[in-house]
C-alpha cells in the first residue's frame, strides 16, 4: 500500500491517538512492560516523523492518563523517565522539522526534571507553524471539563458575563484546546472499543478507527490504513444522506 492512493487533499485535520497495547505486545515477546513502553515510545517517533511528511496539520497522542498515575508505582517511574529522554532526544527533531508541541492535562503533577524538559520544548517550538503536535499527558478528559466549569464559574461570580451567555462555543474556550479543531480522527489500537476518558467533550463527532493492532507494530503502512478507512467513511454530523 502505497500514499499514492491516499486524497493528500482530504486529510483529517486533527488526529487523536490512544496508543494502547504496549504491555500485550511486551508480554507476547516474552518481556517485561518496560520492553513494550520503550518500543512504544520509539514508535511514537516514527507516527509523528509520518504525520508530519503527510501533511497532518494537529496529532494528539495520549501518553499518559489521570487513571495511569494508579499504576505499580515502578511503572509510572519508568513512563516519566521514558517521556522525559523522549523530550530530550526528540527535540532537535521537532524543532528541525518545525512542530510546534503542545501539552494536555495536569502537567503539574510531573515530576520537576520531566515537567521542565517538557516546557522547553514547548517553548521553543511555540512559534512552529507546520504541525502541532499536542500530548496528553497527566490527562482526563473528566477533570479537563471540571477545570472548564471551575473556571466559567469563577467568570461568571466575577460578573463577567450571565450564565444564559454560555453555550458550546463559549465552553470550548475555557478547555485545553481552546483554538484546535475538534478531532477529524480518532485511532485506537489494541482492539479496545472505550475512550478511556480521552477528549470526551471534542470528540463528538470524532470519526473512530480501532485495529487490533498493538501500539509497538502500529506502523506506517497501519497509520495509512487508518487514514484510508477514514476517507471512506460519510460524516454526516446529524444530518440526513442528501444533505451531506
Ligand atoms: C499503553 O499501553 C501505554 C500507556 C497506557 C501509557 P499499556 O501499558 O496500556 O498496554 P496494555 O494495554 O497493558 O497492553
Ligand atoms: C489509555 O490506555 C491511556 C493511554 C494510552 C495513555 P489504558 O491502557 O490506560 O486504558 P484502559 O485502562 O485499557 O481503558
Ligand atoms: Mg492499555
Amino acid at each position: 500500500m502505497s500514499s499514492s492512493t491516499l486524497s493528500l487533499d482530504r486529510l483529517p485535520s486533527h488526529v487523536a491517538i490512544i496508543p494502547d497495547g504496549n504491555g500485550r505486545w511486551a508480554k507476547q515477546q516474552g518481556q517485561e512492560r518496560t520492553f513494550g513502553h520503550v518500543k512504544g515510545t520509539a514508535n511514537v517517533k516514527e507516527i509523528v516523523t509520518f504525520a508530519k511528511e503527510l501533511g497532518i496539520r494537529v496529532l494528539t497522542i495520549y501518553a499518559f492518563s489521570d487513571e495511569n498515575w494508579q499504576r505499580p508505582l515502578q511503572e509510572v517511574e519508568i513512563l516519566m523517565d521514558l517521556l522525559k529522554q523522549y523530550l530530550i532526544q526528540e527535540r532537535e527533531t521537532i524543532l528541525k522539522n518545525k512542530i510546534q508541541l503542545r501539552a494536555i492535562g495536569t502537567i503539574e503533577r510531573l515530576p520537576k526534571p520531566v515537567l521542565e524538559e517538557l516546557k522547553k520544548t514547548i517553548e521553543l517550538s511555540s512559534q512552529n507553524q507546520e504541525m502541532i503536535l499536542n500530548f496528553a499527558v497527566s490527562y482526563g478528559a473528566r477533570s479537563e471539563i471540571i477545570r472548564a466549569v471551575q473556571k466559567i464559574s469563577q467568570d461568571v461570580l466575577k460578573g463577567k458575563y450571565k450564565p444564559e451567555a454560555i453555550d458550546s462555543a463559549h465552553f470550548a474556550k475555557y478547555l485545553y484546546t481552546p483554538d484546535l479543531p475538534d478531532p477529524d480522527l480518532l485511532i485506537r489500537t489494541s482492539g479496545e472499543m472505550r475512550i478511556s476518558n480521552f477528549l470526551l467533550w471534542q470528540m463528538a463527532y470524532t470519526e473512530m478507527y480501532v485495529t487490533q493492532t498493538l501500539w509497538p507494530d502500529f506502523n506506517r503502512e497501519e497509520f495509512l490504513k487508518a487514514l484510508l478507512e477514514y476517507q471512506k467513511r460519510e460524516r454526516r454530523f446529524g444530518l440526513t444522506e442528501d444533505q451531506i
